[in-house]
């Protein structure tokens, strides 16, 4: 309701400035705030009293042209002028009560759709024959819930899984793979992808023959030989099927035909190359091919030099995201590139992108936006790590959270199946853990604490999915369906206002998510929701004696819209409701 007045009055303030009250080049900073008592009105807004000295106005008379130049809108019910020169508005709550309604039957809980565009989402981006661990949770699940966001907004979303799938790693693997077809030939699988990576590192510092054969396949690999190419799609295939496996519980979704890996740009980079000193962006210096930007600058102040080819031919991740931007733009048609990478590399993509952009790979009007995060902490204000501090995989803490989720329900009675409190406790334990990350800022780093997370108090994903099923529950008591109720939405009591405000907000909620790429946005949004409706609920019965029918349907269509929302909500969030817990 607040964005409502806010951009009616700044439409009003364009009105002013056109009618010639207000001069043009006049700064009008909105704000409006709620009422402290009912009796004034809903909302209240300065505007007048600010801008009256600039505008050589006075505030009542400047808070009057304000009123006469609002535009029409149904959901003003009254404006007055108040004290030195406020503004009160007050609501219509028959506006209010219709748009809940609409609310319930719409099959997207009436979202304002914005103009549909190709996004391409960068997110996740694990590195081949290393095991996911715990800090890829953040670039997983940040990006995805984005994807999701703007997708149900009616985006075209493209999901780019930028896989770490090239380097000179690639002949060690190889050969490592290799030895072990030949010692045993029928254990093929690489269970443990971080004892395959570190054992085939020990062959290669410590056997010179396997270090030969090793540097020999990067060589073959790059050169396309057949041989070294099918080793290595099977190494990118068993690590992908691994991490398919983490995908899915997480309800992530990303699947194999999303894979974009750095391999997929190999054959654009000397192409690049060649353009960028062709433009003369790009120059020879020390045997290296290098561009020096002025934007950048080295710690002696000059220009920095970004290597984009090394002297032995070898290209970078630099020359990598710059074909990569490149090919979102020109071959998917992307409109928009969200990427979500953690922040230490920020100063990375900058250059990478100063440069795609120097070169006009990129046309402007095109945004390449970083939504860079912080890292993971452990309670202890230290990255996140096992006790004897190595790196927690992301399987055992996913593990662990299914363990912890049901030591959680084993302390509630209820009359579920061993199956339903099987899908229960997977769906609660996935949620706390996507919520606990999703529902913080994501720039500043942030603590993981199991017991915060799986706690049915508080801003969680145990809380909201509880909020969800205790509807559900009102409904099975109410016997009713939720589908088909019928009557009005009257508004008569102030947690059902209250309620029916929040409510509407949430297209405001889900956009902000998809703008500005930060899901935190609508966990606020979904826990705020969720305490209006406990307040709501306390206060207005619905299965009990002497309510009358016309406010029980009432109510109950506001519960209606309340489980939708939550329901579509958490579904953006990719996390499950439940139906009973
Ligand atoms: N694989 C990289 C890493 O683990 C992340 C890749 C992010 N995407 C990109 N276009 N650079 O650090």
């Amino acid at each position: 309701m607040k964005e409502h007045i806010h951009h009616l009055l700044e439409q009003t303030v364009a009105n002013l400035k056109s009618a010639g009250v207000l001069p043009t080049d006049l700064e009008a900073r909105v704000q409006v705030d709620r009422c402290k008592e009912k009796a004034h009105g809903d909302l209240a807004t300065n505007l007048a009293m600010l801008l009256a000295k600039p505008a050589g106005k006075n505030p009542r008379e400047l808070a009057a042209a304000i009123i006469e130049h609002l535009p029409a809108s149904d959901l003003i019910a009254k404006v007055e002028i108040a004290g030195p020169g406020f503004i009160n508005f007050f609501f219509d709550t028959h506006w209010l009560a219709g748009q809940v309604e609409a609310m319930v039957t719409s099959v997207n809980a009436n979202v304002k759709l914005p103009t549909p565009q190709s996004v391409v989402v960068d997110y996740s981006a694990p590195n081949v024959a290393k095991e996911m661990a715990v800090h890829h949770i953040r670039s997983t699940v940040l990006g995805d819930v984005a994807a999701r966001a703007l997708e149900f907004l009616g985006h075209k979303v493209i999901r780019a899984n930028h896989i770490g799938d090239w380097g000179t790693q690639f002949g060690m693997l190889i050969a490592y793979l290799e030895k072990m077809a030949n010692e045993h030939a029928s254990d093929m699988a690489l269970k443990d992808l971080e004892a395959f990576y570190t054992q085939a590192k020990r062959c290669y510092d410590e056997d010179d023959a396997f270090a030969e054969r090793a540097r020999n396949y990067v060589v073959k690999l790059q050169g396309g030989d057949e041989y070294c190419r099918t080793m290595w799609k099977k190494l990118v295939d068993l690590t992908m099927e691994q991490n398919q496996i983490n995908y899915d519980r997480l309800n992530v979704s990303l699947t194999n035909k999303d894979i974009m890996g750095e391999s997929m740009y190999n054959d654009m980079l000397p192409q690049i190359v060649a353009d960028l000193k062709a433009k003369g962006l790009a120059v020879e210096s020390e045997g290296a091919t290098v561009v020096f930007l002025d934007e950048f600058k080295n710690k002696d102040g000059e220009a920095m030099g970004v290597i984009i080819q090394k002297s032995d031919g070898g290209f970078l991740y630099t020359t990598t995201d710059i074909a990569c931007a490149k090919y979102r733009y020109e071959t998917l048609g992307a409109d928009r590139v969200m990427y979500f990478i953690d922040s230490r590399q920020h100063q990375h993509l900058m250059q990478a992108w100063t440069i795609t952009r120097k070169a006009g790979y990129v046309p402007e009007s095109v945004p390449l936006e970083h939504h860079a995060f912080g890292m993971m902490l452990g309670k202890d204000g230290r990255p996140y790590k096992t006790r004897t501090g190595g790196t927690v995989k992301l399987v055992d803490l996913l593990n662990e959270a299914e363990e912890r989720a049901a030591a959680l329900l084993e302390s509630r009675n209820s009359d579920l199946s061993a199956a339903e409190k099987a899908n229960v406790v997977h769906a609660i334990a996935m949620g706390a853990v996507k919520y606990a990350d999703l529902s913080k800022n994501r720039t500043t780093d942030y603590i993981f604490d199991w017991d915060m997370m799986l706690s049915f108090e508080g801003n969680t994903a145990p809380y909201l999915q509880y909020a969800y099923t205790r509807i559900q529950s009102i409904f099975r008591k109410a016997s009713v369906d939720a589908e088909t109720l019928t009557g009005k939405v009257t508004l008569n009591e102030e947690a059902e206002e209250t309620l029916a405000q929040k409510l509407i907000q949430f297209s405001d909620a889900v956009n902000g998510v998809a703008d500005k790429g930060m899901p935190h946005l609508l966990c606020t949004y979904l826990y705020e929701l969720s305490g209006n409706f406990m307040t709501f609920y306390e206060a207005c019965p619905i299965n009990k004696d002497g309510v009358d029918e016309a406010t029980r349907q009432s109510r109950l269509l506001l519960c209606a819209a309340t489980a939708k929302v939550l329901k579509l909500g958490l579904g953006v969030l990719g996390i499950h409701t439940l139906e009973r817990m």
